[in-house]
């Protein structure tokens, strides 16, 4: 039997030093504007110095969101420049260390009242307006769940733009490779399955067109150019379809 630190290959040959990987975790730390500061660098080299062969860092939102951790990351041009910071230091005491990027809509699971949206009057966008049960909004008044005021995506690839453009900025972040998140109740999610997806265009109705904003339009976005020219190793999916 494989021994738990004995180095393994995985997929098309990407190699970890052990087979210990660290899951993504929201730790809420990006204080500065949500961008990663020391505390995340902390984090993450402590958790890399002799320890796991992969850390997937924690979701990072692809455009302004309402979630409900105000300061967990987003990715846009100047967090590119704090996360390459992140990334050089667990590069540098973890030695071969994979570090993977988590790209993240929340989808219909935000609240419009979230300062980031309430401030920019950006629209909690969802394949429908169909409102999800449960959310507890700690940091703001009464407790709220998340919102029944959904804008329905009039246009999925401007969405599917936003995921490129912060894959994109994993090149000179050096991050090693990406995870997209197809779980969670987030947007994915949201497209995949049919409670909260009913759609009738090309984005909803069958198996087949409720996979089409994951399957035909993001993973060959990330598959394509960017992670390739930075020389990053692949891009892994986690998907949990429920009906
Ligand atoms: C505090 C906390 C934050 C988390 N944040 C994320 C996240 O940002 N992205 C994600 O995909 N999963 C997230 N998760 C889920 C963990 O990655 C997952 O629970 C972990 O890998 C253990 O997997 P298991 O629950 O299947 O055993 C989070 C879990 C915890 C406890």
């Amino acid at each position: 039997m494989a021994e738990l630190l004995e180095s393994v290959i995985l997929g098309d040959g990407i190699q970890l030093r052990n087979r210990i990987c660290m899951g993504s975790m929201t730790r809420n730390r990006c204080t500065d504007g949500n961008k990663p500061t020391h505390a995340n660098i902390k984090h993450y080299t402590d958790r890399a110095r002799d320890g796991a062969g992969l850390i997937v860092a924690e979701g990072t939102f692809i455009s302004l969101n309402g979630a409900e951790w105000p300061h967990a990351p987003v990715m846009y041009q100047d967090h590119s420049d704090a996360w390459a910071k992140v990334t050089s230091e667990v590069h540098k005491v973890g030695g071969k260390i994979l570090f993977i990027f988590q790209p993240w809509h929340p989808g219909r699971i935000q609240n419009d009242s979230m300062p980031m949206l309430k401030e920019s009057g950006y629209p909690v966008y969802a394949p429908s307006k169909v409102p999800a049960k449960g959310g507890k909004y700690r940091t703001l008044e009464g407790l709220p769940g998340h919102t029944d005021n959904i804008t329905e995506i009039d246009d999925p690839r401007v969405i599917v733009e936003q995921y490129r453009h912060s894959v994109s900025l994993t090149k000179s972040a050096r991050f090693d490779g990406i995870e997209l998140p197809a779980q969670g109740g987030y947007l994915l999610h949201n497209f995949l399955c049919s409670h909260s997806n009913t759609r009738s265009d090309q984005y909803g109705g069958s198996v087949e067109n409720r996979c089409r904003f994951r399957s035909k339009s993001s993973m060959p976005l990330l598959r394509s150019g960017d992670l390739e020219q930075s020389g990053s190793t692949s891009a892994l999916q986690m998907t949990i379809m429920t009906p």
